[in-house]
């Protein structure tokens, strides 16, 4: 069967953020329960010229070149955080990237799963359709709400995805371990624009998943620890993940548990400084891990362990490929770290107010947002995005 995986990848996230020692201040917290109890040093803020649908398409489109546009006949957009509870978010990226009519579009939800699930698809149909190309993109805006234990955790952020035949990047392993139990740890019901969690219960849950798709693939597979060279997490906050690292490393020796820890700090690196960006969030620590690690080489397997709430896992394993960093944006990072504009705790405490949108037709300020492509405003109950 042919190799099939992740081609390309990109990230976007908004031109803004916050430090999280002043929102420690704010919030009478002492900084290092965020900066190490929680694991976030800054955290990524959504002005209103930005939704998921902008955040993706700024993330595809820094990939994709004028062939591909009109190659891709799949797209599909994971998020829990969408503008239409009827259309897919999928359409207007579909429209906006310039990608050929002729593709199936699709938005997905179960937390901050789908993106896997997603990319699932995307392998599956490769398969069956020798030569296609499938564009997945995952974005989201993790909102919780001022003054709430979740505070810490927001953030946001778009992965795009090219998942082809003999990728550039990374094979993905049929190997996948995934369990789904009806489990209240986090929702958001239709109503509401910030998430509801039992936050510590969330953990936990989280912990159970891992700890059990672990067993179950070590079962399956025959493989174990030594056989890794790299672990990458879904990082709803950082230290989530050094958690889950941990309650397996007892079965590695000693210089084996100091590599994994090394790599598990590449892979926080980003994710540190977006915040949770759910859907996008695991491969967003896989982006860190293959930008920051600096023992990665071709053939490494590395691997993955997606979680959403409510609740759904999935662990899986990736091969790398020779020169797996073409496939990434080179620079994107350290431009965006370099421009994003510092935020007062008050001044996003006010932007957090204003909330998402709403139902009222408004135009926004589009001059401040540097971004190519953002929301300009609603009109007719419609949004309005505009390349710029
Ligand atoms: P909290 O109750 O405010 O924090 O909320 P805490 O009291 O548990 O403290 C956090 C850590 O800081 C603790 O470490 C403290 O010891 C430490 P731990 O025991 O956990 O290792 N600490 C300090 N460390 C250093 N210096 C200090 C200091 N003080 C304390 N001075 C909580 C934490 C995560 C519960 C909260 O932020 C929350 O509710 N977050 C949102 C929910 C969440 O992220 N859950 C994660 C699992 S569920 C998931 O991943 C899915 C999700 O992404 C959604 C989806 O799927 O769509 C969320």
């Amino acid at each position: 069967m042919a190799q099939i995986g992740i081609d390309k990848m990109s990230f976007f996230s908004p031109h803004q953020y916050i430090d999280m020692t002043e929102l420690a201040n704010a919030r009478n917290e002492e900084p290092g329960k965020y900066l190490i109890g929680i694991g976030q040093t800054q955290q990524a803020v959504v002005p209103p010229t930005q939704d998921v649908v902008t955040m993706a398409v700024n993330a595809a489109d820094q990939i994709l070149t004028p062939a591909e546009r009109e190659e891709i006949d799949t797209i599909i957009f994971a998020t829990e955080s969408g503008i239409d509870n009827s259309k897919s978010a999928a359409v207007y990226a579909q429209r906006l990237l310039g990608l050929s009519p002729y593709a199936r579009t699709i938005e997905m939800k179960q937390a901050c799963y789908a993106g896997t699930y997603g990319l699932m698809q995307a392998r599956d149909y490769v398969a069956l359709h020798p030569g296609a190309k499938v564009l997945v993109m995952a974005s989201d805006i993790a909102r919780y709400g001022l003054h709430t234990p979740g505070e810490v955790t927001q953030g946001a952020g778009a992965v795009a995805m090219l998942v082809t035949e003999n990728p550039r990047i990374l094979t993905i392993n049929r190997d996948n371990q995934f369990m789904s139990r009806d489990v209240m740890d986090f929702w958001r019901p239709v109503y509401a624009e910030e998430a509801l969690v039992d936050g510590k219960y969330s953990a936990e849950v989280y912990r159970e998943f891992f700890r059990d798709l672990w067993a179950r693939y070590k079962e399956k597979t025959g493989l174990a620890i030594d056989d890794f060279k790299a672990f990458a997490f879904h990082l709803p906050f950082t230290k989530m993940g050094l958690k889950a690292l941990r309650d397996i490393l007892p079965e590695a020796d000693e210089a084996k548990q100091a590599l994994l820890l090394t790599e598990f700090e590449a892979s926080r690196v980003y994710n540190k400084r977006i915040g949770n960006l759910y859907t996008g969030s695991v491969y967003l620590s896989l982006y860190s891990l293959l930008e920051n690690s600096t023992t990665l080489t071709a053939g490494d397997r590395l691997g993955i362990f997606s979680y959403g709430s409510g609740a759904e896992g999935e662990f899986y394993s990736v091969e790398l490929q020779p020169n797996f960093r073409d496939g990434l944006v080179t620079g994107q990072m350290d431009q965006l770290f370099d421009s994003r504009e510092y935020m007062t705790i008050p001044d996003y405490e006010e932007n957090f107010m204003a909330g998402l949108h709403g139902a009222t037709d408004r135009e926004f300020d589009i001059t401040k947002d540097p971004a190519k492509f953002v929301l300009a405003g609603l009109k007719d109950q419609q949004r309005v995005y505009l390349a710029h």
